[in-house]
């Protein structure tokens, strides 16, 4: 076996542009809903009591993938990143490992991607300003990817007030209160998902919710009277039913499947999206395979046609 390419953090951010995240991660969704995708569920290991290990396989277009990862909430604290790990990136065909790269920023990336991804499907039509409460890493990628997006004005909110600051000047964007978020056409919630940061009062008419940051058991942002008063959508149910944004809700026996649309379903044309310009729609991202195996993929092509250069490994 040849020499193995690995890419970098900086590497992995160089080889793929916000735009085409988007785009890779919208066909991904297609092609999952399509079947020609497949991906087993995700496996949670606990870490007690500073957090899990997450191990998600996907395979696709003779491209098979894992990603081990993590979600450790008291890294920050610690001056380490809540997530790091390794993808690992093989051919489908004969099993041979093709690259590795940096799951934080092939995480960000796709986590950012979808955002802009599920506002795309599901903002009412002539959606222009983006909100973000939660402006860490993911909520600043899910800011820059709807810039990407065309999203041209957006408040950003956080309770570091410098994280918010910084983002809202790199995308020439406003830093701004809550308040000022939830006036806001889309607003992505990207915060830890140890505190509730929305209530039903929070909603109006048109709005269209990203909620970002519950992509594990325990966690939420929103009340479960908040989820289940908007018309609701989720990356995968499996996953959104048992460790999202909605997982609260369907506890409490307040929603049920048949009130939740795949997104890959709404962007295949199979199932309707927004139900109105009034609505209020939610979507729970959980973070899927699917999307890193999009990221990874086109990190892969990048580097195959000489657009970003790998360090390398002998294995
Ligand atoms: N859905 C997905 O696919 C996906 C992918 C990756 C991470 N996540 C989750 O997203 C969450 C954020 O991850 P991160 O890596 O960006 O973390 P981070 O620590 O970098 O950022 C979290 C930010 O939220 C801010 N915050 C805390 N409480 C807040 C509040 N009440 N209002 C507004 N902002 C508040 C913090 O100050 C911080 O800036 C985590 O729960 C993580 O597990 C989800």
């Amino acid at each position: 076996m040849g020499k193995l390419p690995v890419l970098g953090h900086d590497a992995v951010l160089d080889a793929v542009s916000a735009a085409e995240a988007i785009e890779r991660v919208r066909d991904a969704f297609l092609r999952h809903h399509s079947g020609a995708w497949t991906m087993p569920a995700k496996v949670y290991l606990e870490s007690p009591p500073f957090g899990d290990f997450r191990a998600m396989p996907a395979r696709g277009d003779g491209l098979a993938l894992l990603k081990w990862v993590t979600s450790f909430p008291g890294n920050p604290a610690r001056g380490l990143p809540t997530v790091t790990g390794i993808v690992c990136l093989s051919d489908a065909r004969n099993g041979e490992p093709l690259m590795l790269l940096d799951a934080r920023a092939v995480t960000a990336l796709r986590t950012g991607a979808v955002a802009a991804v599920a506002a795309g499907a599901l903002a009412r039509e002539g959606a222009t300003s983006a909100g973000i409460l939660g402006c860490g890493l993911h909520g600043a990628w899910s800011a820059r990817c709807l810039a990407a997006a065309g999203y041209a004005s957006g408040v950003c909110h956080d309770p570091r007030p410098a994280a918010a600051e910084a983002l809202a000047a790199e995308l020439g964007w406003s830093a701004g209160t809550k308040s000022a978020v939830l006036r806001c056409d889309v607003v992505c919630c990207v915060t830890p998902g140890a505190e509730i940061v929305l209530d039903a009062g929070d909603l109006r008419p048109g709005l269209h919710l990203n909620m970002l940051g519950a992509d594990g058991p325990g966690k939420a942002e929103a009340s479960i009277g908040a989820v289940a008063s908007c018309a609701l959508f989720c990356d995968e149910w499996e996953q959104a039913s048992h460790g999202g944004e909605l997982t609260g809700a369907i506890a409490a026996g307040l929603v049920t499947r048949e009130r939740v649309t795949d997104l890959g379903a709404v962007l295949a044309g199979v199932a309707p999206g927004r139900p109105g310009p009034g609505a209020v729609t939610l979507f729970d991202s959980t973070g899927l395979a699917i999307q890193d195996l999009a990221i990874a993929g086109a990190a892969l092509q990048a580097w195959r046609s000489g657009q970003v250069e790998a360090q390398t490994v002998e294995l």
